[in-house]
């Protein structure tokens, strides 16, 4: 995929916050954290650390101007432990100095007694407990409980899925520098301008707009700088703060890997009851998220996890319980699919138990329960302009499942211990911050007199191309050429109040906020191009092309001179817009609403080839019609796929976290902490467009797409499963993700 900062990525010439030039008088941060997941501080002792080489300052709880606070949904969060350790890697104290090395050096000098308490680690155990971060949530449809008389089945399990480390390749960071007016101007690799600026305020105990952060870029996020980019941000500006001079803090990859939270890992129980015919009449589901310390935005996850417990199915009678529970590991928090992953991989375990108890294939379950026209969701949304049915029988047309299944069958019966297996998974995504006060952004375009344009939002750059997206929608509105266009980092000062960059809502909100900035513009140079021509009706104008259109016919004037006539008319050239997404709505004591804008849907068939001697596999194939609304930047929303379906099957697949019993993170470096490679990337990916799906709710028709593919990896755990199945038939499925070559070797020998 080409993005148009590819040139400059591979060349080393992108800035990312390591990259910003030195400034004089530069310091750097090392974070010194907890080596026990629970306990109090009994003795904390910095004065070897003071007397080591270069280390101007040891700051710590006791040194914060303002609040010691940096929770968001909930305040449970301190920048720096009190007296209280709830995981290990909870940062304690910040080293500052003039080198890294010093700073880190220094760090290992800091002595501390402990006072350790028992962790918990299994939320399972943190719910027994009632460790929970808020009271339990429910979503209810039909009638559950007087269902199951009629089902011909009723099945009951348990499924688990793991964590993900998010593995961006920019680490943590942030660089900060005091202003005038004992303010900060702070660089960060966050996906949260606004957080950041909040939440420093806060622990500065200075107003907001003493603050100014600014975002060019990020190595990546994939919701792990969503909430948590703000504490290094905080710790940061403290010392900038203090120290009156810059402060530079990266987490060096371990530390990353150590300090931040992952995807959460849950534990889940199910009962699902079906008639003969494959229809589910109910289903019943307790979601035990693992949150870990702190709330950070589990809530929210914990929600779309109940949002997404159906996937792409009409279930009329639900019950679907979530618990979010406090563990002795780090909190916890946004990873793509945003807890929705976590909801759909029970309700596939589920029909895929069903599917063998009833002797037939999960695809015929799913087929006939798939979402149709008006259906109502749990939370009482009703669907429209669905395409659950359309994506999955256009991929069937495309790729006969029959024809698949019976090509695999032959080859498995012709080899003994290389087997081949698929799995076909429909998905369904909704669309919308389901926090509703979120769903706003705004745009501020500047066209300068030589007719360049600078563009500023509230979306950050992570790589998604949100950045390429904006370029283009202020073209195709402007009607001029994208060279024309630069799109600015995102910065507090130009753009205020932001959302974070999440929920796959980037391109939407802000490219909206971007069309309806440029259109102000528009109306003001169709003014002044109406005036040129002594015309009074400036709808007689129109643009096209870089050109100026009267009555529908071309004229000399171009869009540069028009720019210098508006300019020379003291006509301004600058525009803000706000945008929000009209007519959603949520009432979380209810949990009824209509929380998304839209659905995103599609239907994927994964084929995998397991060498069952060695437990290795590699994924033969994933075939997909997927609904993009009418793309207008098809490689990227291809990258975005690609990526996206990757990333799943390395969650479902190859990447474990492991801990130990004192809650000690084992699986801490890539050479522990497996993610998917080239090898592991599927030999050939067929990405559809789904033809024929334009969206009013997003701008130019398109639908977003961030998030949505990821949970077509969620099909790479069944295509192995019935691999497995094939060389051993009785074999039973644990429904326990990931599915690691080892866990695979060890199920297939394990009498
Ligand atoms: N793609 C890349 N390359 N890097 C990322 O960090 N983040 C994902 C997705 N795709 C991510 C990515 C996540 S978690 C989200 S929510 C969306 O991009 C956010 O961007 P969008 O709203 O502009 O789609
Ligand atoms: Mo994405 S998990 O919403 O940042």
């Amino acid at each position: 995929m080409k993005n148009y900062d590819s040139i400059r990525h591979v060349r080393g010439e992108s800035h990312f916050i390591d990259d910003i030039p030195y400034l004089d008088g530069t310091l750097y941060g090392y974070v010194y954290y907890s080596p026990i997941a629970h306990g109090k501080i009994l003795q904390l002792d910095f004065s070897e650390a003071l007397n080591s080489p270069g280390v101007k300052t040891v700051l710590s709880a006791k040194d914060i101007p303002g609040q010691n606070q940096i929770g968001g949904i909930i305040q449970d969060e301190n920048l720096f432990a009190d007296e209280h350790i709830h995981f290990i890697g909870h940062p304690i104290a910040m080293v500052v100095a003039d080198t890294y090395l010093h700073a880190h050096d220094a760090s290992k000098k800091i002595k501390s007694v402990f006072e350790k308490l028992p962790p918990i680690l299994d939320p399972r155990v943190a719910a027994f407990k009632n460790e929970l971060i808020i009271p339990p949530r429910k979503f209810e449809l039909g009638n559950v409980d007087s269902v199951w008389n009629d089902c011909d089945y009723i099945i009951e399990g348990r499924a688990d899925s793991g964590g993900q480390e998010h593995l961006y390749l920019e680490t943590q960071g942030s660089l900060a520098m005091p202003t005038e007016y004992g303010g900060v101007k702070i660089f960060s690799a966050t996906q949260a301008p606004t957080a950041v600026q909040r939440t420093i305020a806060n622990v500065l105990g200075i107003p907001m707009h003493k603050i100014e952060v600014d975002v060019q870029r990020l190595g990546g996020g994939f919701g792990g700088k969503e909430d948590q980019a703000t504490a290094w941000a905080c710790m940061a500006s403290l010392a900038a703060f203090k120290l009156k001079t810059p402060v530079k803090l990266i987490l060096n990859r371990q530390d990353d890997i150590r300090l931040t939270g992952k995807r959460h890992p849950y534990s889940s129980d199910y009962k699902i009851g079906l008639t003969k015919d494959g229809k589910i009449l109910g289903y019943e589901a307790t979601f035990y998220q693992n949150a870990g310390a702190a709330a950070d935005l589990s809530p929210a996850i914990l929600d779309r996890t109940l949002f997404h417990c159906t996937n792409t199915y009409f279930i009329p009678n639900l019950r679907a319980i979530g618990l979010s529970c406090r563990t002795n590991i780090a909190p916890n928090t946004a990873f793509r699919g945003f807890g929705g992953p976590q909801g759909m991989f029970v309700i596939e375990s589920a029909i895929y138990k069903a599917a063998h108890v009833m002797g037939i294939d999960p695809a015929e379950i799913q087929k006939i329960n798939l979402l149709k026209e008006g259906d109502e969701f749990p939370f009482g949304q009703k669907t429209f302009n669905c395409n659950a049915v359309k994506c999955y029988d256009e991929l069937n047309e495309r790729y006969p499942f029959e024809k698949i299944y019976q090509e695999i069958d032959g080859f498995n019966s012709k080899n003994n211990l290389v087997k081949k297996g698929a799995a076909v998974i429909p998905i369904c995504f909704g669309i919308s911050f389901t926090t509703t006060f979120l769903n706003q952004a705004s745009a501020l375009v500047h066209i300068y007199t030589d007719g360049s344009v600078n563009i500023s939002t509230a979306a950050v750059e992570m790589g998604q191309g949100v950045n390429a997206k904006m370029k283009r929608i202020a073209a195709r509105t402007l009607s001029i050429d994208e060279s024309r266009i630069k799109v600015e980092s995102t910065n507090t000062s130009r753009v205020s109040n932001t959302s974070p960059t999440a929920a796959s809502k980037g391109t939407d909100l802000n490219g909206f906020a971007v069309i309806d900035a440029c259109n102000i513009l528009n109306e003001r140079l169709r003014k002044v191009a109406a005036q040129e021509f002594n015309e009074e009706d400036a709808s007689k104008i129109s643009f096209k092309n870089e050109k100026v259109f009267y009555e529908g016919e071309p004229t000399t004037l171009t869009f540069s001179e028009l720019v210098k006539k508006t300019y020379m008319k003291r006509v301004s050239l600058t525009a803000q817009a706000h945008h929000s997404t009209p007519e959603i709505h949520f009432d979380t004591k209810t949990n009824k609403g209509n929380p998304f804008a839209y659905h995103v849907y599609g239907t994927a068939i994964i084929q995998v080839t397991l060498d069952c001697l060695r437990g290795i596999y590699e994924f033969d194939s994933v075939k997909v019609v997927h609904d993009f609304g009418e793309t207008f930047h098809e490689v990227i929303d291809l990258g975005q796929a690609e990526g996206g379906i990757v990333q799943g099957i390395g969650w479902m697949t190859c990447e474990e976290l492991k801990w130990d019993r004192d809650g000690k993170l084992l699986t801490d470096a890539l050479s522990t902490y497996k993610i998917p490679d080239i090898h592991a990337v599927p030999k050939e990916m067929k990405i559809h467009f789904l033809e024929n799906s334009p969206n009013d709710f997003g701008p130019l028709r398109s639908k977003a797409i961030g998030e949505p593919p990821f949970m077509y990896g969620i099909g790479a755990y069944f295509a192995l499963a019935n691999a497995m199945k094939a060389f051993k038939p009785n074999l039973e499925i644990d429904f326990v993700a990931p599915l690691t070559p080892e866990k695979v070797l060890l199920t297939l020998y394990n009498k």
